[in-house]
């Protein structure tokens, strides 16, 4: 059975050009609650980390320096099949492939400042949710 939670952050770019009120609004009418919310900033250490699986690829750097350049604002949310729905919401990594009206299409400017993260399974939302929420923020 799909799980009710997803994990979520606005990135850097979108963060500076004051996207974070559209972005959320977008994510509550699609009927997400949310559960854990806080604005904070990854050192290029803690970036490293949260995108570790991709350390061999050849983005992992830009990547790394991208997500660490200033405040993002990282969030859990609740709602039926949340995994999938939310990455149908964002649309495709790279903005130029993504759908009309996702996130990503209206916000982001390239593959790599793409606006928003979406985890890709329950099992790492669980995973990024633990990485930025401790357990009392989880409620
Ligand atoms: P995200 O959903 O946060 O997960 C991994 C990120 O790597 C992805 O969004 C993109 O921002 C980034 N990424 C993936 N492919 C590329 C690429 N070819 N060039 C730059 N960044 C990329």
């Amino acid at each position: 059975m799909a799980g009710n939670r997803t994990f979520t952050m606005i990135k850097p770019r979108a963060v500076a050009e004051n996207h974070t009120g559209a972005i959320i609004k977008m994510i509550e009418e699609a009927g997400y609650k949310i559960v854990s919310i806080k604005k904070t900033q990854l050192t290029a250490s803690t970036a490293g980390k949260f995108y570790e699986v991709h350390k061999e690829r050849p983005f992992y750097e830009e990547l790394v320096k991208f997500m660490s350049s200033g405040p993002i604002v990282p969030m859990i949310l609740e709602k039926e099949n949340a995994v999938l729905d939310y990455r149908k919401l964002i649309g495709s990594t790279d903005p130029a492939e993504a759908a009309e009206g996702t996130i990503r299409k209206l916000y982001a400017t390239s593959k790599g400042e793409n606006a928003v993260h979406g985890s890709d399974s329950d099992e790492n939302a669980e995973i990024e949710s633990s990485f930025f929420f401790s357990e009392i923020e989880r409620f």
